[in-house]
């Protein structure tokens, strides 16, 4: 009789393998990404644990402090940016971070500098935390502009087209990374009995057209017309609505089973909710290395300089011929 319980994969494609033999395809490449993915992995690792074990740990409830955007920070918020920012800055690999949690630009000691600037929301989809539904990290890596000054906030100030790697984790009913480095998109499952992120979702790829659409329908009254049209255009169709209000668990649903996600402008938000940086870039890069479109309804987004570390941006993004749709919609309604 054989011992019980599944087989180990004693040949498993773990995400520093694959990263580690994706670096080898570069002629000369220095193998600073490679350690910089690393060291998010391990707060990445550091977060799911203390979001699967929040409610024991007493990690539920308010720090006492309000974040730059004037919202409450909860405990798993600040544990997540301690973690993030601290593992970046240890990980000689950086020299300027952008994180949603702090107001300005975070230089690392010269010591420990290396060439790229990152940008991460250490903890998004927080109004989700307490009531245990799904929430996510998102990050951007970009490699410094020049090297003549000491870093500054212009190195964070880069086009989402400039993007060297970007990906997310999604702390869901599992723990999963979604990164790019600009060669396709790759899913990796947290497997806890190692301790390693495996390849699980290889090439992942958007279908052209999806039958979801994914907005906060609450704010209907505050929709430009183009918004209007298309939501009304998808009700007649009958197609599913989803909407789990962290982006992440939002976007990843987009990427696998296709469809369209949303946070457009509304009337007394003109710029819409979501951050440019740290939110709308990195997702917008994934969407397209998968095959589909990120738009502002006007422009692509990974097309906008940026002026502001935090500055928001209406979204759109997910199966191309959805998204095409809607640019369709701006343009006609002369928006
Ligand atoms: P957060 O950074 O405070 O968590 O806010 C971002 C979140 C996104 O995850 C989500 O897409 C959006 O806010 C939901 O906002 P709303 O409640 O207005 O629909
Ligand atoms: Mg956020």
């Amino acid at each position: 009789m054989t011992s019980g319980g599944p087989p180990i994969d004693t040949n498993c494609m773990s995400l520093t393998r694959f990263t580690l033999a994706e670096q080898k395809k570069i002629p000369h490449a220095s193998g600073d990404l490679t350690q910089l993915l690393v060291c998010i992995q391990t707060a990445v690792k550091a977060i799911s644990s203390a979001v699967r074990k929040a409610g024991i740990a007493k990690l539920f409830g308010m720090a006492g402090d309000v974040n730059v955007q004037g919202e409450e920070v909860k405990k798993l918020d600040v544990l997540a940016n301690d973690l993030f920012i601290n593992m970046l800055s240890s990980s000689y690999t950086t020299c300027l971070l952008v994180s949603e949690e702090n107001k300005t630009v975070i230089e690392v000691e010269r010591e420990r500098q290396g060439k790229y600037v990152v940008c991460f929301d250490p903890l998004d989809g927080s109004s989700n935390i307490d009531c245990l539904v799904s929430i996510g990290s998102i990050f951007s890596i970009y490699s410094r502009k020049s090297t003549d000054t000491d870093p500054n906030v212009n190195d964070a100030l880069q086009p989402g087209n400039s993007i060297v790697a970007a990906g997310y984790a999604l702390y869901g009913s599992a723990t999963m990374m979604v990164i790019s480095t600009g060669n396709g998109v790759n899913g990796f499952m947290l497997d806890p009995s190692i301790g390693e992120f495996v390849l699980t979702d290889p090439n992942m790829t958007i279908k052209e057209r999806g039958k979801i659409y994914s907005l906060n329908e609450g704010y209907a009254n505050l929709w430009d017309p183009a918004v209007s049209e298309f939501v009304k255009g998808k009700k007649e169709k009958k197609a599913g609505a989803r909407y789990i209000g962290s982006m992440v668990a939002d976007v990843h649903r987009t990427i696998k089973y296709g469809g369209i996600f949303m946070y457009p402008a509304t009337a007394d938000a003109p710029k819409g909710k979501l951050r440019l940086l740290y939110e709308c870039n990195p997702m917008a890069f994934l969407v397209q290395q998968a095959g589909g479109k990120a738009t502002t309804g006007k422009m692509p987004i990974l097309d906008i300089m940026p002026t502001d570390i935090h500055q928001r941006t209406p979204i759109f993004l997910g199966s191309a011929g959805d998204v095409q749709d809607i640019i369709d919609l701006y343009k006609k309604h002369g928006l």
